[in-house]
C-alpha cells in the first residue's frame, strides 16, 4: 500500500488514462481500493506487477485478469523503453508459469500501445465498435494475442 500515492499520480492524471478502462481517479482512496483490489486476487487468476525505476513506482504492467495484460506508465517515463523492458521480462515470466497465451485490447488511436504489442509478438485478432462506454463517451477496440 505505499505505492498508493505514487500510483495515484498515474491514476489521476488524464495524459495516461486517454485510453484506460475507467476514468481517471479523483481520489486517492480511489487508488487505494483499485491497489487492494489487486493485492486481494486469486493469483491463479490473475499476475499483475508495479514498475519501478531506480526505486521509483513508475508504473504497471500485468494481467488482472489472465490472460489480459494491461499496462500505465508515468508520463515522465515514457519513450525511455521501460514498458518494453517490462513486457518481455513478464512474457518470460509467464512462459516459464506454463502459460500458453497473452491477450490485449487496445484503442485503434492508441499507437504506443499497439507499437509496444506488435514489437513483442502480439497479432491482431479482431475489431469491434463500440466496445466500451466510458464517462459517457464510446471506445472502439483493437483485439491482440500472443501464443508463449
Ligand atoms: C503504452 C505505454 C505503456 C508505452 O510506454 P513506453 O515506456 O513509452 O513504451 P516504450 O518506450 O517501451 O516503447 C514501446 C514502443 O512504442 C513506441 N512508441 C512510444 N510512444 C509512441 C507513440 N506515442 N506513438 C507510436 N509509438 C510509440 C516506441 O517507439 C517503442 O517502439 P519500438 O520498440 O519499435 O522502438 C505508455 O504510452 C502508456 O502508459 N500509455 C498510457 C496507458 C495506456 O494507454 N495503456 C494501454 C491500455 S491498452
Amino acid at each position: 500500500m505505499d505505492d498508493a500515492a505514487a500510483l495515484h499520480a498515474i491514476f489521476s492524471d488524464p495524459r495516461p488514462m486517454r485510453y484506460w478502462s475507467t476514468l481517471a481517479h479523483e481520489s486517492l482512496a480511489q487508488t487505494e481500493e483499485w491497489l487492494a483490489g489487486m493485492m486481494a486476487t486469486d493469483p491463479a487468476s490473475s499476475d499483475d506487477f508495479i514498475l519501478e525505476a531506480d526505486g521509483e513506482v513508475v508504473g504497471k504492467l500485468g494481467c488482472w485478469r489472465l490472460p489480459e495484460v494491461g499496462y500505465l506508465l508515468n508520463p515522465a517515463a515514457w519513450g525511455r523503453g521501460f514498458a518494453s523492458e517490462a513486457m518481455a521480462a513478464f512474457i518470460a515470466h509467464r512462459r516459464r508459469s506454463g502459460s500458453r497465451e497473452l491477450t490485449a485490447d487496445t484503442d485503434p488511436r492508441n499507437g504506443a500501445s499497439i507499437r509496444l504489442l506488435q514489437r513483442h509478438g502480439f497479432v491482431e485478432t479482431g475489431r469491434a465498435r463500440n466496445s466500451w462506454l466510458i464517462g459517457g463517451q464510446w471506445f472502439d477496440s483493437i483485439y491482440w494475442r500472443v501464443d508463449l
